[in-house]
């Protein structure tokens, strides 16, 4: 078979593809730029992260208050957690994690890892089934206890101790390659 040697459409697709690409890095910086600024003005990094999960916790208590007559709100009130929760585990899986790998605490690191996988979890289940089955709202509870247990960890005992055990300036380079990580995604 016989292949063109000049790239005609492709090669015009790509170009197009390419510019839309460019586009669409330059466009939503704004937006980007508010949803990562309460994270940016929090503070240093656990405070950014505490600050993030009180916004998750604010719009689970919404979710969990709704009832099986208001599906586009379940649903929206959904979309908003499991976005917030998805920029979050970015920044704590790219960034926060790693770093604690690299500092002799992996176990740690594995343990709030298979936590996020959970939560995944629970978002998946919550999407595929119907709002208004009985099951729907109860999974939801569930998935709020799940996860404060996980924010009780990480607020209580991991990150003020991995903050402590750590200098000043590495303190701040992770603050600063977690909050490019939010931004990236935000
Ligand atoms: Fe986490
Ligand atoms: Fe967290």
């Amino acid at each position: 078979m016989r292949y063109p040697t000049t790239n005609g459409n492709l090669g015009r697709m790509a170009t197009g593809a390419a510019l839309g690409f460019v586009a669409g890095l330059a466009i939503p910086h704004a937006r980007k730029a508010v949803m990562q600024g309460p994270s940016l003005m929090a503070g240093d990094w656990v405070d950014a992260l505490k600050a993030e999960h009180r916004l998750v916790e604010k719009t689970f208590q919404m979710l969990l208050a709704t009832s099986k007559d208001e599906p586009m709100k379940r649903q929206m009130l959904l979309t908003k957690i499991a976005y917030a929760l998805t920029k979050h585990a970015i920044e704590e899986e790219n960034v926060i994690y790693p770093a604690l790998m690299e500092n002799g605490r992996e176990d740690q690191a594995r343990h709030l890892v298979e936590d996020h996988g959970d939560v995944k979890t629970f978002i998946y289940e919550l999407r595929r089934m119907p709002t208004e089955d009985p099951r729907w709202i109860d999974t939801a509870r569930e998935f709020f206890t799940d996860l404060q247990e996980h924010v009780r960890e990480e607020e209580e005992d991991i990150f003020p101790t991995f903050r402590e055990a750590l200098p000043e300036d590495e303190n701040a380079r992770l603050t600063r390659m977690m909050n490019w990580e939010g931004f990236k995604v935000a």
